[in-house]
């Protein structure tokens, strides 16, 4: 028999503004099912018809399922036919709107707590049994206080009577608590049960098989002749999307490497070496250090320094672009956070932080279609389908890096002759991390070149030179961050390195600051 094809197994989630939706669909994608997160807004008869969901999930929110303005569920969902896993909001919401009560419960839920299990469900099945005890994460301050028609009670903790609800014959779940975080250790079982077992998904979704949907897709997108034109940054994302587009169109692929001088240690070798080198890619290699930093030369605003790097980027991208004539198409390494339009807790668009930049954006002028063959992924879907296509390890596994490069990571104006003082002192970091074994651990590692000179004594001499600073944190995400907390004998052995080896630095702070307030990068 063969895999049905994973697409018609797709499974919808229906996010209500919940900071964890995103983990639902990783925990769904793990149990080797595709899934898409849309805004209840946008889910109505239509769309649910054109999407046609094997299984729906209801994500939890902020909001309370009393509230007047609170965002609602189109009762099409419910007359699909196919199974619905309510989550803690998601959960209120189907119980309120097939017949049940919610209640503001003056017995709050926040963190850990202890499930007993009251009964049998398809749910817990190979998973929890009748009488059993488990540990569960809880966040929520409503609950369930009377059940619809059809639903039973499975479960339940201290603060909710119905803390596991279903209705078998409809194939109806509810649970108060969030099976998609770590701190419900069976919470991943749960819905690899739903997925596989409840909605009968095959498992077929894996990165060998994406990996072949996604070059007949690309293929059928670009057709028999077209030419593409791919941004390569050396990093992660347009890495992968490059050696995917590659394997599609072969030399009707052009990747172009704008240098901008503001680059790592050894990092434009790498990237001509692997692309090049290894996996024969058209790979135009444009050095344009001289113009960026001419351009840069005395701007000290974090903000003027982003828009300049941009600006000249799309500049050297075009030109590069119209040299090599006749592409209709750009390729462009967008990942799936990035498409997903989330439910605002407080209805407005986030204030700006920062300007980012992405190698490869498209210019406005620039008639191309474009290729994102990734915008389906996770970032470490990401990573595992670069394996499944050869990549090497130090391109797969690589910390993030900004587009703006090193000249965020210099704060004020840059200076020319310090910037391979800051490559040096980056790269014993990075080496002492890696060599401790810390590497992956890490979410992203750095030296800050501070504009600051400080006194020290080496030998018998004074001195008087620049300070560094050592960032890394840990996130799952960047969007919130702490700083990694190494042993003090790490920090003083790479302070020593520092200081011994790279002339011009002559003290080194370690930035223990989380985000928020603080941002990952400096500028
Ligand atoms: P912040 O500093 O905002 O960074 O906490 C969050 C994540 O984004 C990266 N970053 C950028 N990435 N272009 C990029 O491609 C940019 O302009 C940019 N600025 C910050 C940063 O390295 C971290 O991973």
């Amino acid at each position: 028999m063969t895999a049905p094809a994973p697409e018609s197994e797709q499974i919808l989630i229906i996010d209500f503004g919940s900071q964890l939706t995103q983990l639902i669909a990783r925990r769904v994608r793990e149990a080797g099912a595709y899934c898409e997160i849309h805004p209840c807004f946008r889910v109505d008869a239509g769309f649910l018809a054109a999407f046609a969901p094997r299984a729906v999930i209801l994500s939890g929110g902020p909001a309370s399922v009393i509230a007047a303005a609170a965002p609602d569920i189109d009762p099409a969902v419910f007359a699909l036919g196919v199974p619905v896993l309510g989550i803690c909001y998601g959960q209120q919401l189907m119980c309120a709107r097939l017949g049940g009560t919610v209640e503001v419960s003056d017995h709050q839920e926040f963190g850990r707590a202890m499930l007993d299990i009251a009964g049998y469900c398809a749910l817990f099945d190979g998973v929890w049994r009748q009488g059993a005890r488990h540990q569960v994460w809880m966040s929520h301050g409503d609950r369930v206080t009377a059940l619809p028609p059809g639903f039973r009670r499975v479960a339940t903790s201290d603060g909710a009577p119905y803390a596991a609800t279903a209705d078998d014959a409809r194939r109806f779940y509810g649970v108060q608590f969030h099976p998609e975080v770590v701190h419900t250790p069976d919470g991943a079982k749960l819905i690899a049960s739903f997925v596989r077992k409840v909605a009968g998904c095959s498992g077929a979704w894996t990165m060998a098989a994406f990996r072949t949907a996604a070059i007949a897709r690309i293929r059928a997108r670009v057709g028999e002749a077209g030419r593409v034109v791919c941004g390569l940054s050396g990093g992660v994302d347009s890495s992968v999307a490059a050696r995917l587009v590659h394997e599609a169109i072969g030399s009707r692929l052009t990747c172009i490497f704008v240098d901008h001088g503001l680059l790592r240690a050894g990092e434009a070798d790498e990237v001509v070496r692997v692309f090049r080198g290894r996996f024969n890619v058209e790979l135009v290699h444009r050095d344009a250090s001289d113009m960026f930093l001419g351009r840069l030369e005395g701007v000290a605003d974090p903000e003027e320094k982003r828009k300049i790097i941009g600006r000249t980027f799309v500049e050297v991208f075009d030109e590069e672009a119209a040299r090599i004539g006749g592409a209709g198409f750009l390729c462009q390494g967008t990942l799936y956070p990035d498409v997903i339009e989330s439910v605002s807790a407080f209805g407005g668009p986030s204030a700006t932080i920062k300007s980012h930049h992405n190698v490869g954006g498209l210019p406005e002028h620039m008639k191309m279609a474009l290729v994102e063959p990734l915008r389906e992924l996770f970032k470490d879907e990401v990573r595992e389908l670069g394996r499944e296509l050869g990549l090497p390890d130090t391109i797969v596994g690589r910390h993030p890096f900004p587009g703006p490069g090193l000249a965020i990571r210099m704060p004020g104006a840059i200076r020319r002759d310090a910037l391979d003082v800051l490559r040096r002192a980056d790269a014993i970091f990075i080496e002492e991390i890696r060599t401790a074994g810390l590497y992956d651990a890490i979410w992203q590692a750095f030296a800050v070149l501070l504009p600051v000179k400080t006194v020290g004594v080496m030998g018998d001499a004074r001195t008087y030179e620049s300070v560094c600073a050592l960032r890394a944190v840990t996130s799952t995400d960047g969007m919130t961050a702490d700083s990694y907390p190494f042993d003090h004998a790490f920090l003083a052995r790479v302070s020593t390195r520092i200081v011994n080896e790279v002339r011009g630095i002559n003290r080194v702070v370690y930035d223990c600051t989380s985000k928020p307030p603080g941002t990952i990068e400096w500028e």
